[in-house]
């Protein structure tokens, strides 16, 4: 029996929808724990992709239970089209395979409008947000003043938490943002419709996860964004407004940290990363064009060019510790085949500093420039291998040293976006059975 924790060791989009779904075949309750529809996780089975942007990643196996835990933020629109899409294609026959947490907090009208504006009014000092109002929801639930699931699904306190809040922000959105201010009425309106359709799916994560762990049932935990967009250890302030580490899994489905057996880190062959903020080593040049087509790194939420740079192994043991990760796989190896030499980053220059650490301050951190080992490119089409043992002895010893400078095993080197396009080295799961 293993519980594991899937988080992303960058700055997102490392492949943690992949890697989750087919992790899900091992486990019986997936769990998304933070975050929003500001994720977007991309699966593809056969030649059918599917970009999940609320629903856990292991919905497309049938009898899987997916759990929306109470650290989640829910925007109610987005989550009753993921699921009508889902249908749609043949999955999901069984609502019971869905829940979602009575508190989690709900995205509203006026948290995407702020959002929106708040960027727009910042010009050049803007984070570059999804715009899916999720700072602003957040923001609402740690000043106590969110409305929750559980509340849309009582008409009269949902009226009543609305009519409270709703003075504050339509203040703010006009008199400070210069925005119209949301009507009571339409919002009433639009979110009592979405209701009914709802109800079915509200539970709770905490109590449903303790009987399926008491059951000796496996449970996967997916993580949104990645360990360098943490509210607390990312890039601030360039960074998302949740807890996106491991521990985030916790508080976000209702757990102690003594439940969880193995905690995997994803991270790419290189590195991306969209919207603002540091990026030591990112390439303006023609080798980020290049990565950036070869690895078709355009967003799955919101479609924006993601900008490209090398492996940083810095920034890769900064996840390795923030996270305890217990293992690491490598995704998107592939991307890499046509290329002579491949550079990896396992130091900073910050002036006359050689800096092995990640700094924590934003003003030495945008400063620093990366140190560079070179290593010999591979020239083959590792894409269509079976086993580990297959690959080149160059992607060999570039996962080795992978290893040595996070001192971290990689369990997992993934070489194409499909399920069998994954070369599993060791498994989280069964370790410890
Ligand atoms: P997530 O947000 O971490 O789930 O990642 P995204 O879905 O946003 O972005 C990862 C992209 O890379 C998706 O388009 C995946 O289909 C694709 N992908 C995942 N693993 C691999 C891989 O090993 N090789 C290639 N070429 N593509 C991959
Ligand atoms: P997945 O789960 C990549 C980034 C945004 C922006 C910052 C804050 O697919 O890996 P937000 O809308 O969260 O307030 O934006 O975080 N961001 C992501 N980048 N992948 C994601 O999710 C992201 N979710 C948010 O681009 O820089
Ligand atoms: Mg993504």
């Amino acid at each position: 029996m293993a519980n594991v924790i899937i988080v992303g060791a960058q700055w997102g989009d490392e492949g943690k929808g992949k890697v989750v779904d087919i992790y899900t075949e091992y486990a019986q309750e997936v769990v998304r724990f933070q975050g929003g529809n500001n994720a977007g996780h991309t699966l593809v089975v056969g030649d059918e992709k599917t970009v999940l942007h609320l629903i856990p990643s292991g919905i497309l196996h049938e009898g899987k239970r997916c759990i929306i835990g109470n650290g989640v933020v829910l925007d109610p629109k987005v989550f009753l089209e993921e699921i009508d899409g889902l249908k749609k294609k043949g999955y999901l026959k069984d609502d019971s395979q869905l829940m979602v947490d009575g508190a989690v907090n709900l995205i509203m009208p006026y948290h995407k409008m702020i959002d929106v504006a708040r960027e727009q009014k910042s010009g050049a000092k803007k984070i570059g947000t999804t715009g899916r109002g999720i700072g602003p929801t957040y923001e609402d639930k740690v000043g106590r003043r969110g409305i929750r699931f559980a509340d849309l699904l009582k008409p009269e306190t949902f009226k009543r938490k609305l009519h409270e809040v709703l003075p504050e922000k339509n203040f703010f959105l006009e008199q400070f943002l210069g925005e119209k201010p949301c009507s009571e009425e339409a919002i009433v309106e639009e979110y009592l419709g979405y209701a009914e359709r709802l109800r079915c799916y509200l539970g709770r994560a905490s109590t449903t996860l303790d009987k399926a762990i008491k059951a000796g049932h496996n449970v996967l935990f997916e993580g949104a964004q990645g360990s360098l967009l943490d509210i607390d250890h990312g890039t601030y302030p360039y960074v998302t407004s949740s807890s996106t580490i491991a521990a985030g899994a916790c508080t976000g489905a209702g757990l102690g940290p003594h439940l969880i057996d193995e905690v995997i880190g994803i991270s790419k062959a290189y590195v991306t990363r969209v919207g603002e903020g540091p990026f030591p080593t990112e390439l303006n040049d023609e080798m980020g064009e290049t990565l950036r087509a070869a690895g078709n790194e355009f967003g799955a939420t919101t479609g924006r060019p993601r900008r490209t740079g090398w492996l940083d192994i810095v920034a890769l043991r900064e996840a390795v510790r923030t996270n305890g990760l217990t293992g690491i796989a490598l995704t998107k190896m592939d991307v890499l085949n046509d290329l002579e030499t491949v550079k990896v980053c396992t130091a900073y220059r910050y002036g006359e500093q050689l800096l092995e650490e990640f700094p924590q301050d934003y003003d030495v951190l945008k400063d620093c420039t990366p140190v560079y080992e070179e290593i010999p490119g591979w020239l083959t089409d590792i894409s269509t291998l079976s086993s580990y043992e297959e690959l080149p002895v160059q992607v060999i010893d570039y996962v080795e040293k992978i290893e040595a400078w996070t001192g971290c095993p990689v369990v997992m080197v993934s070489v194409g976006p499909r399920r069998n396009e994954t070369l599993m080295r060791s498994n989280p799961f069964t370790k410890k059975s």
